[in-house]
C-alpha cells in the first residue's frame, strides 16, 4: 500500500493515486554519500546528546538517555559513506492505524544537505513496508513536511498522539505545534480501542 496524501496536493499535476516517490534517484539527493541505517544501542550516545541540545527551546521534546535506550529500534540513524553520525529519527508505531515521525533531527553543522528527507523518507518507507496507513507528527515547521505531502490536519484526528503526549505536557494550553499527517486518517474509533474509555468500559459492564 502507498501512502497517499491526506488533502488535495499543491500542483495540480499530481494525482493521489500516483505512489509519492519516495526514492528519488541519487543524482537528486544533494549528498548522494548520504545513507540511512537502523540504530544500534551503541549509538544510543550521540542521539541523546543531539536531542538534548535541541530541547533547551522546546525545539524537540526532552527524551532521556533511558528512554532512548529502551527505544532504540525505533530510531533510524543518517551517516557518511565513514560512519559519521548526523542526524536521527524515530517511528513510534502506534498500530496498523498510525505511526508518528518523532525526534527528527540533524546536526547543524550538515543541515540544509538533504539529510532530513532522506531521513523522512526513510521513515515513511518504513511505515509503508509495515502497512501502515497514516504517518503523523507534530511540528513548529510545517515547510519542511511539506515537501513530503505532509497536510496540516486537526489534531483531534490523533487522539493516540494527543493521549500519548498532549496531556501530559506543560503547554498543553499553549502549544503552538502544528499537526500533520500523510495517508488515511485513523478511524477514531479504532484509536480509541488502544486505550480504555468510559465507554468500553460501559460495554464491560453490560456483559457482565
Ligand atoms: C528540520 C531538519 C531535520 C531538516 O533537516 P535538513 O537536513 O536541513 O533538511 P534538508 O536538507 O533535507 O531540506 C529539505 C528541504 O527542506 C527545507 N528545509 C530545511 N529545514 C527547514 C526548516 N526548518 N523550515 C522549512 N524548510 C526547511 C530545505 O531548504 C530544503 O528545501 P529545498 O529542497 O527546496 O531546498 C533540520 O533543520 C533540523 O534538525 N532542525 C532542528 C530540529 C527540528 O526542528 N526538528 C523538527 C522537529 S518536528
Amino acid at each position: 500500500m502507498v501512502l497517499s496524501p491526506v488533502l488535495e496536493p499543491p500542483s495540480p499535476s499530481f494525482s493521489p493515486s500516483l505512489p509519492i516517490p519516495l526514492h528519488p534517484p541519487e543524482s537528486e539527493l544533494k549528498t548522494p554519500l548520504l545513507r540511512t541505517r537502523k540504530a544500534q544501542l551503541h549509538d544510543a550516545g550521540a542521539i541523546h546528546h543531539l536531542i538534548d541540545s535541541f530541547t533547551h527551546d522546546n525545539t524537540l521534546l526532552s527524551r532521556s538517555y533511558a528512554e532512548i535506550c529502551d527505544n532504540i529500534h525505533t530510531f533510524t540513524i543518517v551517516e557518511t559513506s565513514s560512519g559519521q553520525f548526523i542526524g536521527c529519527a524515530a517511528l513510534h508505531v502506534y498500530g496498523q492505524h498510525l505511526a508518528e515521525i518523532r525526534s527528527i533531527v540533524v546536526d547543524p553543522k550538515t543541515q540544509k544537505t538533504g539529510a532530513g528527507s532522506l531521513l523522512v523518507r526513510t521513515l515513511l518507507d518504513q511505515a509503508e513496508a509495515r502497512r501502515i496507513k497514516c504517518v503523523c507528527l507534530f511540528t513548529r515547521i510545517p515547510a519542511f513536511f511539506q515537501h513530503f505531502y505532509f497536510r496540516v490536519v486537526e489534531r483531534q484526528t490523533l487522539p493516540d498522539k494527543v493521549r500519548k503526549d498532549c496531556i501530559h505536557c506543560t503547554r498543553r494550553n499553549a502549544c503552538d505545534e502544528i499537526a500533520m499527517a500523510i495517508g488515511e486518517l485513523p478511524d477514531s474509533l479504532l484509536a480509541s480501542n488502544f486505550y480504555p474509555s468510559r465507554r468500553h468500559a460501559d460495554l464491560v459492564q453490560l456483559q457482565l
